[in-house]
């Protein structure tokens, strides 16, 4: 059984991108039922038939909750099994977390805990850190504070600026995006209590993804 994924974009959309092309290409068994954004210009938006676009500008909203309760009833009218938010840069309330809880992932490009928030990049090369790289997490309140199901890791290389690494880190952060997505889809990847289930065994630890673009657990 295929399921439904909702994605949610702000801003040019690589991620949506790959998950399109992944599903193009048959890795990922879903059916994209929906396109959300804070911000109709978005380009992301335009990745994708004008049906499966949704868009509101949070900014003519009087406050966050009459947003967030919108862009819910939009996404929940989708019907989704899976909300992934790819590059969506608004933090999301409590409502539509509850909403959509054990459900709802997000990627974000540091090696969680490490840098929640923006500038991710900027800071890892401030640290003196060696690596760097993405993670895909369970949204819940906290910002980019959920449990982490999979990382990447790239290497920080003497020279790095924070665009050259943002811009390495890319194409393996698409890479990881598409596995999760597909483990997600693949009904293997279960919540409980918060903690993320695969196969129905709680995940002690981030599964990694390798060179091969598979997601294991860590050595
Ligand atoms: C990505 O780096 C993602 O991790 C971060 O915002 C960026 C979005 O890029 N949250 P795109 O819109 O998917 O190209």
């Amino acid at each position: 059984m295929s399921r439904r994924i909702a994605v949610l974009v702000s801003g040019r959309g690589s991620n949506l991108q790959a998950l399109l092309d992944a599903i193009e290409a048959g890795t990922l068994s879903a059916d994209l039922v929906g396109v959300f954004s804070d911000r109709p210009d978005a380009p992301a938006l335009q990745k994708v038939p004008e049906a499966l676009r949704w868009s509101a500008d949070a900014k003519s909203f009087p406050d966050r909750l009459a947003f967030d309760k919108t862009l819910a009833d939009a996404v929940a009218a989708s019907r989704p099994d899976w909300v992934i938010c790819a590059g969506y840069m608004r933090i999301l309330g409590d409502d539509f977390i509850a909403r959509f809880r054990g459900r709802l992932i997000n990627i974000h490009p540091s090696l969680l805990p490490k840098y929640r928030g923006l500038r991710t990049h900027a800071r890892a090369l401030a640290a003196g850190d060696l690596e760097h790289g993405a993670s895909v997490h369970f949204v819940v309140p906290e910002l980019d504070a959920g449990t982490v199901i999979a990382q990447v890791v790239i290497p920080i290389f003497p020279g790095d600026t924070p665009e050259s690494l943002s811009e390495r880190l890319l194409s393996s952060e698409h890479a990881l995006l598409t596995a999760c997505a597909a483990l997600a889809a693949s009904g293997r990847l279960t919540e409980r209590d918060g903690h993320p289930l695969c196969d129905g065994q709680p995940l002690l630890k981030p599964l990694t993804l390798d060179s091969s673009g598979n997601l294991s657990p860590p050595p």
